[in-house]
């Protein structure tokens, strides 16, 4: 059979990017521009300078994954794109491009769920066994996801306020250790003590929680820092990251395995910027195998935002025919939206 080439568009935060995955699973380019730059003066996202940027350069970036996947526009079965969870003016940007392009080459449209997406990151390049759990944990997302099929996710858990990412973000603020936060403290803390402060956990020893909350923590170590640096003590910012990082890698973990022993699953697939984190990896995966479940993740590139994930996702959309209308607006707010038909 002849392959099918879906072109993933993705514009929800501070990356410009654009991919040609084919038959949902084989990539055949993968084009990511990071705006970091833009923002690290400004020590995080500033949604205005990033829905400029994305008009600046998305032409130029679907262009060259065409180029580099080797076809033409009139290769293309269907047009994916991020159309929401994320910045809404950033959001449309992705969205109009991709209307534009299916309208003007009468080509389908799939609109994809942002979070969903990180999941179909995997797709990209495991086998993966259904029923699955994944823990979904990014700059705006923490969520756990019962999986029973490629198209079909149930949300079993949230969190109530900041993201994991978001929490890393601002501690690393904090701590003027930079933006992007999450690498910066996973850096720093790999040369401290994580028992140096006892960071609260939120939720944690709830069996029947599978929630998340992440503001406390942060204002715990806002809290410690303020209260050290007003009684004029010195502290080591390696020894405060670590056992802030403890903390959250903790809780994530604890309410992974809680879920997956739940649903009786032996896969679980982890997924979002966060999944960067070495550490995470490999404490989910120890505490997964003592109960004998294995874990999946995917690389570094397809963890943070990227296309290739976006036309993953938005393969299943396709083969069911579940396309949208070029009424297609951009969703900041996507959370009940979770079964992709
Ligand atoms: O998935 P992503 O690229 O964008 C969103 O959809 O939000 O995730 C970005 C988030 C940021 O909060 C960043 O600090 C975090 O992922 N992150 C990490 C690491 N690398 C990126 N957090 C912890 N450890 C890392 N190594
Ligand atoms: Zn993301």
């Amino acid at each position: 059979m002849e392959k099918k080439l879906i072109l993933g568009l993705e514009t929800s935060c501070d990356e410009t990017a654009a991919a040609v995955v084919a038959n949902g699973t084989e990539i055949l380019s993968n084009v990511v521009a990071s705006q970091i730059k833009e923002h690290q003066k400004y020590g995080g996202v500033v949604p205005e300078v990033a829905s400029r940027k994305h008009i600046e350069i998305v032409n130029n970036i679907v262009e060259k994954a065409l180029q580099e996947a080797g076809c033409t526009f009139a290769d293309l079965a269907a047009i994916a794109v991020t159309s929401g969870p994320g910045l809404v003016g950033a959001l449309l940007v992705g969205v109009n491009c991709a209307k534009t392009l299916a309208y003007a080459l009468n080509k389908p449209l799939v609109a994809v769920n942002h979070v969903l997406a990180h999941v179909a990151a995997n797709y990209l390049v495991h086998e993966v066994t259904f029923p699955a759990v994944c823990l979904v944990v990014s700059g705006g997302h923490t969520s756990l996801l019962h999986l029973s099929s490629r198209s079909q996710a149930a949300l079993l858990g949230g969190t109530r306020d900041d993201a994991a990412g978001e929490a890393f973000d601002k501690v690393a603020r904090v701590l003027n250790l930079g933006y992007p936060g999450g690498p910066a403290i996973e850096k720093a803390a790999a040369k401290g003590d994580p028992r140096s402060f006892n960071f609260p956990r939120a939720f944690s020893g709830q069996d029947d929680m599978l929630e998340f909350s992440f503001s406390g923590l942060k204002s715990a170590v806002i809290n410690t820092l303020h209260n050290l640096r007003q009684k004029g003590q010195s502290f080591i910012v390696a020894d405060v990251a670590a056992s802030f990082q403890e903390a959250v890698i903790d809780i994530l973990v604890e309410k992974t395995v809680l879920a997956a022993a739940g649903k009786q699953v032996k896969t679980v697939l982890l997924a979002g910027g966060v999944a960067a984190n070495s550490l995470l990896r490999e404490r989910l995966e120890l505490s997964l195998q003592k109960e004998g479940i294995s874990l999946l993740v995917p690389p570094v590139s397809l963890c943070t935002d990227n296309a290739a994930m976006v036309a993953a996702a938005g393969w299943d959309l396709y083969i069911s025919q579940k396309f949208a209308g070029l009424d297609l607006n951009a969703t900041p707010v996507l959370d009940k939206i979770w079964q992709a038909d």
